[in-house]
């Protein structure tokens, strides 16, 4: 059923004139979020874990509320989640950590992740393996999926982490995180796995998926920018070393050497965006409110009719996963006589907002043989007349570069 796009919208801040069609890049931010967020800081503006003055108490309450509500968010239990800046520092973190700790060693020689990568898995796995000389090994697509004959074959004893995203930035398209898992873990690697483009899209289980790690950024699923989250199995965080140091993370500080606090604390070096924080909780509710799965129904309606009306203007190549039941919500394209820029700029003059270029994705265009896309992405606020829009305006800019 076709959410009421109207009524969402009004909880939001007005949209400007245009169609908003880049919640990959960030999504909007409901004003229940704002609110949230004003309300820390007009209310109980304070740290958290310090003080012992009322706002102090209220201040650390609220985050460790969210730390719960985001535990079970993805079915994990709260001292398994630490509060990161966003996607990217919970790779790094997380790679540092690993990198850190004993327990990638000995016979164990090789990483492995996918082709379909966002840069920030990539890049930091990369300079891992090069600092410890281990090959990196990447997955390769057959289509815009993964190829899982080639995967299985590329998961061996000499694994030793996995890293894989749960859905692509680019395509939309759902990996089978579960079955590369259960591969990897047979063989006993330690399995990561890149949420960010899923999270808000589709529900997120870490039971379900099997795997060790797992991260996102609060921005692209309706929480402010700046707040993301690391989510690490007891028994392997309990192995990790922190990989960034400051107040909070210690238990004593001696002259020469000092010992960790707790888990999560130990990883949660200085004081963390708590309105940020508090804002990711707010996020939570609200997409609980309006139920992921019908969201996702929704978004599939208007992948399937993108695909369908953009298909039909000749020159264009859809760049997606044409199963809307594996697709987050993603529909890039190429025109073919036009760069993905010159197309872009094209539909910002009919005010549609659209994201052109590689999407922190070079390998995946790579593989594909194209340089860039257009990537249009959808939400619940957006509708089929959004995709009307979007359409008429591709169009104009085909023509454009026909003539
Ligand atoms: N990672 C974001 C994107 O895919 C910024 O556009």
């Amino acid at each position: 059923m076709p959410l009421d796009t109207l009524k969402i919208k009004k909880e939001f801040p007005p949209i400007p004139d245009g169609v908003y069609l880049d919640s990959a890049a960030t999504s909007l931010t409901p004003l229940a979020v704002m609110d949230a967020e004003l309300e820390y800081y007009t209310d109980f503006r304070a740290n958290v874990h310090r003080g012992f003055f009322k706002e102090a108490v209220r201040a650390t309450e609220r985050y460790e509320e969210v730390r719960k509500r985001v535990a079970a968010f993805i079915h994990a239990d709260p001292e398994e989640i630490i509060f990161t800046s966003g996607a990217t520092e919970s790779s790094n973190m997380f790679v540092r950590m690993i990198d850190e700790s004993a327990v990638v060693a000995g016979e164990r020689m090789e990483i492995l992740s996918t082709v379909m990568e966002h840069h920030a898995g990539l890049v930091p796995l990369q300079q891992f393996a090069r600092r410890r000389g281990l090959p990196l090994r990447l997955i390769p697509m057959k289509g815009v999926a993964l190829d899982y004959e080639e995967g299985a074959q590329m998961i061996t004893k000499k694994t030793a982490l996995l890293s894989v995203m749960l859905a692509s930035n680019v395509s939309g398209a759902i990996n089978d995180v579960h079955l590369l898992a259960g591969l990897a873990h047979r063989e006993g690697a330690i399995v990561v796995v890149d949420a960010t483009a899923a999270a808000g899209h589709i529900p997120i289980d870490v039971q379900q998926l099997g795997c060790d790690a797992l991260y996102f950024s609060g921005h692209k699923m309706f929480a402010p920018t700046g707040v993301g989250v690391l989510f690490v199995k007891r028994e392997l965080l309990e192995k990790l070393s922190p990989s960034v140091f400051g107040g909070h993370m210690i238990s004593h500080v001696g002259e020469q050497v000092s010992e960790w606090a707790e888990i999560p604390s130990r990883f949660e070096a200085g004081t963390k965006n708590i309105a940020g924080v508090i804002g990711l909780g707010a996020a939570i509710d609200f997409l609980e409110r309006h139920d992921v799965n019908e969201i996702h129904g929704h978004v599939k309606e208007l992948v399937t009719y993108a695909v369908i009306e953009l298909e039909k203007i000749p020159g264009v190549t859809v760049i997606a996963e044409k199963d809307p039941e594996k697709n987050i919500g993603i529909v890039s394209f190429v025109c073919a006589w036009a760069h993905p820029h010159d197309v872009a700029e094209i539909l910002a003059r009919d005010n549609v907002a659209v994201r052109p270029g590689h999407h922190c994705a070079i390998l995946l265009h790579a593989a594909l043989r194209i340089p860039a896309s257009t990537r249009a992405s959808f939400h619940l606020y957006n509708s089929k007349n959004d995709v009307d829009m979007l359409v008429e305006s591709v169009k104009k800019a085909c023509a454009i570069f026909t003539q």
